[in-house]
């Protein structure tokens, strides 16, 4: 039996080819439904595309533990060693539109929906372990360096280096940015971290605070800028196709999730802020402990629906682990969920691939889009507290333990007291090698073209801050990068 056409009503269509008219040659009919029908609904394919992170590829997979963590956290996702759960993962870059190359350099998104027994769980977060800033109030203008000029309606490196070098605290991730991280050859081979500081709290309501880190078991591998130039040269859909090849032959991906933990009262006594996003946790304090595996192996059936709908927010959080002072976290709280009520509309929560694998009942009414109806547990229970046995009531065995902190409400300056340059030091002296210092150098060189000098001077006053030998390679690879283009003219 063929498939019969339809309109969206369900009635049979006769023909699909011929608009009806008043005759061979025109005009048109307007009650020729299913033409205004397809029109109109050509007009609302499009919805806008996420205000960051536009660009995106991803895919459905699954979760196993691998190690017993029960004593940090009570969250169902790890009660057992061995237990499976849902999950979907999207990657993205930061700054393109939803049309961008895939293979540019900038930070990957790296988000994690987990379909847990207990609600969602997101873990909305990069393949780098911190972030440019550590105040909200700078995030907005932030983004806005890295989108379009207002007026010529061109990215400006002006403008990106013009913020970093008065805002020293971004250095460090730009430290990370122009190394070879900053352009993954494919999303599977980068890692993912939660970067924020969370936390984790048990059954005796005890809290730790906790990092997340997804470890590509693929192995790390990159581009340079050249090769990535040449991928683009080629196509510019180049992270779609290997996610989607990889996984379509049934060659599934898998990262390594491991956590860091932090007894809550160490957090009074490390020489860095744990809650400040440009800075990491030492692995010599804090090593990684392995929690279990995530694996990708799964294509979605349509890319619209699954992934552009999908709707990761750090507000996704469940009995076991929660939030940190982080200022930063608790400003996404919000942004998250009131981006995608723009976005995708009121009830995005409903759409299957945001809808939890678990019971919802809660007591929000109506609105546009609803076609769920009442989800109070009892038809007559439209408000709550009521008097009715089987409608939704809170679970409190699930309360959280009260956040120990206090203070007074000031505009604290977080500069002040803050130590910028010692981690990206470690990283520069430490952590790289020859090679890739000299790759770090030429990637900074060539961003920095083109903008005013002394824009340039500030960010090396920094450079020079972090380590004298970083500046003075940052000044080697400008004058090489200039007299290989005034050969090149
Ligand atoms: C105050 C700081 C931040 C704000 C206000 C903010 C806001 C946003 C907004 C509004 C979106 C678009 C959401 C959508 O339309 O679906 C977004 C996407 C995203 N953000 Fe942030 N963001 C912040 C910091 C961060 C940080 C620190 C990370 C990583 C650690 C991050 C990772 C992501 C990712 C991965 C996405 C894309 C999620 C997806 O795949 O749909 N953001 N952000």
């Amino acid at each position: 039996m063929t498939t019969r056409l339809t309109t969206t009503g369900g009635a049979p269509i006769a023909d699909n080819q011929n608009t009806l008219t008043a005759g061979p040659r025109g005009p048109v009919l307007l009650e020729d439904y299913q033409l205004i029908e397809k029109l109109a609904h050509q007009n609302r394919e499009r919805i806008p595309e996420r205000v960051v992170h536009a660009k995106g590829w991803g895919a459905y997979g699954t979760f196993t533990v691998t190690n017993d963590i029960t004593r940090y956290t009570r969250a169902s996702i790890f009660a057992d060693v061995g237990k499976k759960t849902e999950l979907l993962a999207r990657f993205s870059t930061v700054a393109g539109e939803l049309g961008a190359a895939d293979h540019e350099r900038d930070v990957r998104g790296f988000a994690v929906k987990f379909y847990t027994d207990e609600g969602n769980w997101d873990v909305v977060g990069n393949n780098t372990p911190i972030f440019f800033v550590r105040d909200p109030y700078k995030f907005p203008d932030f983004i806005h360096t890295q989108k379009r000029h207002p007026k010529s309606n061109l990215r400006s490196a002006t403008a990106m280096w013009d913020f970093w070098s008065l805002s020293p605290e971004a250095l460090h991730q730009v430290t990370i940015l122009m190394s070879d991280r900053g352009l993954p050859r494919t999303p599977m081979q980068m890692n993912g971290y939660g970067s924020h500081t969370y936390s984790f709290w048990n059954k005796d309501g005890e809290r730790f605070w906790v990092k997340f880190h997804f470890k590509t078991m693929q192995g790390h591998s990159h581009y340079t800028n050249r090769e990535g130039e040449a991928v683009i040269g080629r196509t510019r859909e180049g992270y779609q196709e290997a996610l989607f090849g990889t996984i379509e032959n049934g060659d599934f991906p898998k990262w390594k999730l491991c956590v860091q933990v932090m007894p809550e009262l160490d957090a009074e006594q490390t020489p860095y802020n744990p809650f400040d996003l440009t800075k990491i946790w030492p692995h010599s304090d804090y090593p990684l402990i392995e929690v279990g595996i995530m694996e990708l192996n799964r294509n979605p059936e349509n890319y619209f629906a699954e992934i552009e709908q999908a709707a990761f927010s750090p507000s996704n959080k469940v009995p076991g682990i929660g939030y940190s002072p982080d200022k930063m976290l608790q400003a996404r709280v919000f942004s998250y969920a009131d981006a995608h009520r723009y976005r995708l509309g009121t009830h995005y929560e409903a759409l299957p691939v945001n809808a939890p694998r678990c019971p919802v009942h809660h007591y929000h009414k109506d609105g546009q889009m609803n076609f769920f109806g009442q989800r109070t547990g009892h038809l007559d229970a439209y408000y709550e507290p009521n008097s009715i046995p089987a409608s939704a009531k809170e679970d409190p065995s699930t309360a959280e333990p009260p956040l120990r902190i206090s203070g007074d409400a000031a505009r604290y300056n977080h500069r002040e007291g803050n130590d910028d340059y010692s981690q990206a030091r470690a990283l520069h002296d430490r952590v790289m090698n020859d090679d890739e210092r000299q790759r770090l150098y030429g990637n900074i060189a060539e961003a920095m073209q083109g903008i005013p000098e002394e824009i340039a001077e500030r960010a090396l006053g920094h450079f020079a801050l972090i380590s004298p030998a970083y500046a003075d390679g940052i000044r080697a690879a400008r004058a090489a990068l200039g007299a290989g283009l005034q050969a090149a003219e």
